[in-house]
């Protein structure tokens, strides 16, 4: 009987550290099973986003191949309008800039309340980023641009591109 009270209480912890965690975003410059809600697949980029259960904090990330830049961008299918994030390690240093399309160019914009982290492991560049929701989502669907470039550079063209919807 003894017993039995223990393996219900152990089971009761278990579950409750097990909601706890799943489905929580680290910013740690890794797409882990179960962090993101949507994960897709597309261009040889894998793109994950999660939407905190209050709907206020919007989380994205994007990983792809390249030692270059590796951006995101949320809001839109086309790069204008788009609001982007971009990121590169050069040398071990990361370097990250919110930026907002404008044509097929880009420029620097505030971005308040954003965090982001950019590592890159064996030739593969990992992007995340968390920002304040607004109005992004829009009925439960995320408009998502991903785009990298060989250069460690803000500034560069694309050589691998693509844009999907997910669903959150
Ligand atoms: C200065 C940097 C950039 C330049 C010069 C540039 C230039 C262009 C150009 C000329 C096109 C037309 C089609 C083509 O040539 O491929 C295009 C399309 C596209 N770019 Fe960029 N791009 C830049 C950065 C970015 C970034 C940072 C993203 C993602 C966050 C992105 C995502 C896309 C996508 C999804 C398309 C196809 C949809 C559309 O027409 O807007 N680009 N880009």
């Amino acid at each position: 009987m003894k017993y039995r009270l223990i393996l219900a209480l152990l089971a009761v912890t278990a579950t409750v550290s097990w909601a706890q965690t799943a489905g929580k975003v680290t910013l740690d410059g890794m797409i882990n099973e179960g962090e993101y809600k949507t994960v897709e697949v597309k261009n040889e980029f894998t793109i994950a986003a999660r939407l905190s259960d209050d709907k206020s904090t919007l989380q994205v990330a994007i990983k792809g191949p390249t030692t270059g830049w590796m951006a995101i961008g949320i809001g839109t299918l086309k790069m204008n309008g788009s609001f982007m994030i971009l990121g590169y390690v050069a040398d071990g240093k990361p370097s990250v800039s919110y930026e907002l399309g404008k044509g097929y160019s880009h420029a620097p914009t505030p971005a308040p309340g954003a965090s982001a982290f950019v590592s890159e492991t064996d030739g593969v560049t990992t992007l995340e980023v968390s920002l304040p929701a607004l109005s992004y989502v829009k009925d439960g669907v995320l408009q998502v641009i991903g785009a990298s470039g060989p250069k460690d550079d803000f500034k560069s063209k694309h050589t691998r591109r693509t844009a999907l919807e997910l669903k959150l």
